[in-house]
């Protein structure tokens, strides 16, 4: 007899031996059934034109399996969601930003909706390196979107991080160290920073080292998109290239929510 046929007929029994059979279980058709569940423990496979027995799970085994993996998923889950809120560096009014408080009526729908499906396709756009830039005059909403994608991917159980340009200059190294770990970078207030040597220098060495970790960013920013595609300062000009290149540009237009806020 084919020596394949001895083996798998040997390994077959040596995982049947490992299976102790319940209470209530009996055979059919020349296969044992679970006394619970009704479905066999046992099937039939054919190997080099022989036929093999091996054990399976029966339906109950199988979804007593599937509950513990969940179960355990859910475990880690809880373990891990204070560490990843903490590590995303957003605190206060931006960790309460989600799409379900959002108002999404105004002149900004079609750019919430384009943030919302960004959150939801998320694994996507991680595999593809795709970011946003979000664009448009002050007090529009961008800080407010992408707060909401992060909520959003916080919830998931992804890794997002949101640091403000303006302050980054200062912890930039702290960022480039974890710099391949994130799953989304949030880099708020791009072209806000004061315009030194020094400020551009870190800017471009935290973009730069995302943008080797093929790993998507989102910006936001106050310039218009003319100013990204051309920028006479070469020290802008390296950056806005990689920015364009990896993000799709989405504009928030309107007057400032926040002087609305201050009027009602
Ligand atoms: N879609 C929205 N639903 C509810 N509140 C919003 C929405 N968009 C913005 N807001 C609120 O409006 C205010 C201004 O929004 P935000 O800070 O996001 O503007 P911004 O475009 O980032 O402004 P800046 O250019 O000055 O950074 C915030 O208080 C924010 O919570
Ligand atoms: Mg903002
Ligand atoms: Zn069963």
């Amino acid at each position: 007899m084919d020596k394949a046929v001895d083996l798998a007929r040997m390994f077959a029994k040596t995982m049947s031996e490992k299976c102790v059979p319940q209470n209530g279980d009996y055979i059919k058709d020349g296969l044992i059934y679970c006394g619970k569940c009704h479905t066999p423990t046992e099937c039939r496979t054919v190997f080099h034109g022989e036929e093999i027995i091996f054990p399976t799970w029966c339906e109950c085994a199988r979804r007593a399996n599937e509950e513990r993996e969940r179960e355990s998923a859910e475990a880690q889950r809880a373990v891990r969601a204070p560490e990843l809120r903490h590590l995303s560096m957003m605190s206060g009014k931006l960790s309460e930003c989600t799409f379900e408080g959002a108002d999404k009526d105004g002149e900004n729908s079609r750019s919430m909706t384009i943030c919302e499906r960004y959150a939801e396709k998320f694994p996507k756009m991680l595999e593809d390196n795709r970011g946003l830039l979000l664009f448009g005059g002050v007090g529009t909403g961008k800080t407010f979107a992408a707060a909401c994608i992060a909520n959003a991917l916080l919830e998931r159980n992804y890794s997002a991080v949101m640091v403000s340009l303006v302050t980054l200059i200062d912890g930039a190294d702290e960022i480039i160290r974890r710099i391949n770990d994130i799953d989304l970078l949030i880099l708020d207030d791009l072209g806000a920073e004061r315009s030194t040597d020094y400020g551009f220098e870190r800017i471009y060495a935290v973009c730069d080292a995302r943008y080797r970790s093929g790993k998507p960013v989102i910006y936001t920013s106050n310039l218009p998109l003319e100013t990204f595609k051309h920028s006479e300062d070469i020290r802008c000009a390296r950056i806005y290239d990689r920015v364009l290149e990896r993000c799709y540009p989405v504009e928030f237009r309107g007057t400032s929510i926040r002087k609305r806020e201050a009027w009602v």
